[in-house]
């Protein structure tokens, strides 16, 4: 059976299933419990300096649901914990020495003064826990004074507190990122240079999920007022993949420890996250949804599809998908693939051939002969797959690699690899090349 268990930054955990930074663990009572339904580690909910945050008394989530009441969004106005940080602390001691073998970090959001992380980073390093996380992603309540995500927008003042906390403390540092910027890169390699030892993204996402069409408020709706919240739960999952990429392909951020979060929900989105690198997930909308049980689902599925594949640990496969992660220049413009419909699976619907007759190729049929039938017109079909994307039945439409002659173009189709950068129709085709990964195939293959 595969071997579930992590090292990220020396610290080891049973599985590479933590929680978030989050209302899941707010409390001694909640993290116990996680721990006995089996997460291999946690991020405690942010400890802030001074008198506690106060919370709002009235609703504080919006959400998005599928057509089946599925939660796919989750959006939420709470601030860092509003518990007593004497009292967070004492609980983080026990927690730790109670469950020695699971990781415990504790998330921190204090003022941009050094004073300010010197003196709590000395108090947490007492607890025993195995590492601190910096919130520089919360996006609201606490950013308009000075925290969270104000400080993760500026790359300077990641560096500047990042560099404090290496100095002033021993634990290992993790940046956590807002993805509410414009290039995600920056903030990390902020992070590396200021000596934090790993980045963990991404936090919530700043979003008005609805507005009350009865009293023109948005939602959540406190005393006939709303606020932007931070999103998150499976509609985020896209966007943290591709910022993690983004700093898992980066010359400056490359190899550097990624705790993968976002929209976790299966162990299927959790091994995603790993094969684009992470060496650790953080879980919260999916356990607040489920229920601290989810985790047992994520772990054996992993486990299984790891002993499928063959893959004794999590390392035999983490990373493996970064390398496929290019810039669109660099994809094969040589690669031609047709649609093809298995006519034993068609219910005849005809929800393709509309999506591609009145806004794509036209290139599927909706009457053959007189009858009713859904087929595809090789010689229009450019291959983009959004009928394959729009049809109700699963692996009804296929998309298949074409050889030979393109009935569209009435042009050989090179079997060698070309692209955008030695294109004739790219007028930058020379300057573009000296950046190419590798070799390319040039321009007469690729007409
Ligand atoms: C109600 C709620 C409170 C949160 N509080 C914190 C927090 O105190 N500190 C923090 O770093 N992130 C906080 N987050 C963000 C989560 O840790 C996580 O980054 C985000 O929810 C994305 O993960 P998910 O899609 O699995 O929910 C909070 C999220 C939610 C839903
Ligand atoms: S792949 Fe695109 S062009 Fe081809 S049939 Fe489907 S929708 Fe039309
Ligand atoms: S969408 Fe799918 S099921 Fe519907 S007609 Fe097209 S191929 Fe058939």
């Amino acid at each position: 059976m595969a071997d579930l268990s992590t090292e990220f930054l020396g610290i080891r955990s049973p599985n590479p299933f933590w929680l978030a930074s989050a209302p899941p663990t707010d409390k001694e009572y909640n993290v116990q419990r996680a721990f006995e339904a089996g997460w291999g580690g946690v991020v405690w909910k942010t400890l802030g300096e001074g008198r506690p945050v106060v919370n709002v008394n009235g609703p504080r989530y919006g959400a998005i649901h599928g057509p089946d009441r599925r939660l796919l969004g989750l959006n939420n106005i709470e601030l860092i914990t509003d518990r007593e940080i004497d009292l967070n602390l004492e609980e983080i001691a026990r927690v730790k020495r109670n469950w020695p073998d699971r990781a415990l970090i504790v998330s921190l959001m204090v003022p941009c003064e050094e004073e300010s992380w010197k003196t709590i980073l000395a108090r947490v390093a007492d607890t025993g826990c195995d590492g601190v996380e910096l919130n520089f992603g919360c996006p609201h309540g606490m950013s308009e004074r000075g925290m969270g995500s104000a400080v993760g927008q500026v790359p300077e003042y990641i560096e500047m507190v990042a560099r404090w906390c290496k100095q002033h403390s021993k634990l290992p540092v993790i940046v956590k990122l807002t993805p509410n910027i414009t290039d995600i890169r920056y903030p990390a390699r902020a992070a590396r240079r200021g000596g934090a030892d790993a980045v963990s993204l991404i936090n919530t996402i700043s979003s008005i999920v609805s507005v009350d069409l009865d009293n023109f408020a948005p939602t959540p709706t406190i005393d006939g007022k709303g606020s932007h919240g931070g999103y998150c739960g499976p509609a985020v999952k896209p966007i943290a993949l591709n910022m993690v990429a983004e700093i898992a392909r980066d010359r400056e951020t490359w190899g550097m420890p990624i705790s993968g979060i976002g929209g976790v929900t299966t162990w299927r989105d959790a091994a995603e996250f790993i094969a684009l690198g992470c060496g650790t997930v953080q879980v919260c909308t999916a356990a607040m949804t489920y229920g601290f049980k989810v985790v047992q689902e994520m772990a054996s599925g992993l486990s299984e599809w790891m002993d499928e594949k063959g893959y004794r640990g999590i390392e035999d496969f983490r990373g493996r998908a970064v390398g496929n992660v290019v810039d669109w220049q660099y994809l094969n413009l040589n690669y031609v693939t047709k649609a093809h419909i298995d006519q034993e699976l068609c219910i005849k619907c005809g929800r393709c051939h509309i999506a591609c007759e009145d806004t794509s190729h036209q290139a599927i049929t909706s009457v053959v002969d007189g009858a009713r039938h859904f087929e595809v017109i090789d010689a229009e079909c450019v291959g983009c797959n959004l009928c394959v994307n729009v049809c109700p039945v699963e692996n009804c439409i296929t998309m298949e690699r074409a050889h030979g002659v393109d009935p569209r173009t009435g042009k050989p189709i090179p079997d060698a690899y070309s692209n955008w950068t030695v294109h004739p129709n790219n007028p930058m085709a020379r300057e573009a090349m000296q950046f190419a990964p590798e070799p390319v195939v040039l321009p007469d293959a690729a007409e």
